[in-house]
């Protein structure tokens, strides 16, 4: 039996992230370099396949596959099949910008993909325009539209929340979400690009205080959870990830492969091992398991979003993916 991937501080690794491209049809202010070009030699889908494989046999139950945008590479209905079709994979989960979802949201279905988390942070088009510098609205709520029609198990709305850019629309947010059966969440806004963060307790006294009755939902997340915490309003569940004010790092499952194929056990850390260049280079299943062991043995207890200066240290969120 192969034993579980614990990391340096104990913690066992059951949800990996996969970023399957760092290019991105939008140019969100907090997420890209003006100058981000995108890079060629990304992962083939019998590549994912392989790592996959290798990550499922050691506990990995979850797999989400991110950008950039994962819907622009012409090939997403492959990967994802092949990732699907694993054996341990439990549940496959893509999030996007959905401006591709009216194409795509039933042939992802179709290709075992079971849940959604879409991005959207504003329902203004001006605003929308301020955040993302490209991009065509009307495609995100068709997007949307298509996504809810296409028996997804879930679909969560990401909205990561700007002072003075979007925090004024939350409640219009919570409400189209819940229309459509969607649950919204708000996300403090890490340093990886411009804007300024609303802390999550802010955020849930400035709700209540406009009449929304939000409770803590005291429903188990489970095991494999990710780091938001639900609270519970009239309409249905309403979501806060909150990585600066509520630090969820004690309870993290994760592990990233960037869109270079680099390993990263966190987000806030550096590369290791290059996963990529190994399965180039001919590894065998047991040495590239032996590289993610030994990175994941480096695992930092934490980020340092909090840190005076730590946005100069990281780079971008388009080749990590989130
Ligand atoms: P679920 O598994 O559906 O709960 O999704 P998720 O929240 O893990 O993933 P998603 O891609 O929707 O990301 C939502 C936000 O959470 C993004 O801002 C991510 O950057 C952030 N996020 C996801 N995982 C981590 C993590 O391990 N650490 C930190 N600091 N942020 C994370
Ligand atoms: N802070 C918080 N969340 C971010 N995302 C992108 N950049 C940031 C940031 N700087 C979110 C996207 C997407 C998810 C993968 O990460 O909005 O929903
Ligand atoms: Fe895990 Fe790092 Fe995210 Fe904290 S910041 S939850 S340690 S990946």
């Amino acid at each position: 039996l192969v034993p579980p991937l614990l990391d340096a501080q104990g913690r066992t690794m059951t949800y990996l992230r996969l970023s399957v491209t760092d290019r991105c049809n939008f140019r969100c202010t907090y997420c890209s370099p003006a100058s981000w070009g995108g890079k060629k030699d990304l992962l083939a889908p019998d590549e994912f396949e392989r790592i996959v494989s290798v990550f499922a046999r050691m506990g990995i139950r979850r797999v989400r596959l991110t950008g950039g945008e994962p819907l622009i590479r012409p090939d997403i209905l492959e990967v994802a099949r092949r990732i699907a079709a694993v054996p341990g994979v439990e549940w496959l989960a893509i999030t996007t910008n959905a401006s591709h979802l009216e194409r795509l949201a039933v042939p992802l279905r179709e290709a075992g993909v079971t849940q959604l988390n879409i991005s959207l942070d504003t329902l203004s088009e001006d605003t929308f325009r301020r955040i993302s510098k490209q991009g065509d609205f009307g495609s995100i709520l068709r997007g949307i539209d298509a996504a809810v029609g296409a028996g997804y198990a879930s679909l969560k709305l990401n909205a990561v929340v700007m002072s003075g850019m979007n925090d004024a629309e939350v409640g219009d947010i919570i409400a189209y979400a819940h229309a459509r059966g969607i649950t919204p969440r708000f996300i403090e806004l890490m340093p990886f690009g411009q804007g300024t963060p609303v802390p999550t307790a802010q955020l849930v006294e400035r709700l209540q205080a406009s009449g929304l009755p939000l409770v803590p939902d005291e429903e188990p997340q489970g095991a494999a959870a990710g780091p938001a915490q639900y609270w519970r309003a009239p309409g249905g569940r309403v979501g806060f990830i909150s990585p600066l004010t509520q630090n969820f790092c004690g309870g993290c499952n994760r592990v990233r492969v960037a869109s270079n194929g680099d390993l990263r056990s966190c987000l806030g850390g550096r590369a290791q091992a290059p996963l990529h260049t190994l399965i180039r280079g001919g590894a065998t299943d047991a040495e590239l398991a032996l590289a993610i062991r030994r990175a994941l043995g480096e695992k930092p207890d934490g980020h340092r979003f909090t840190e005076p200066g730590a946005g100069a240290s990281l780079l971008s969120m388009m080749g990590i993916g989130g």
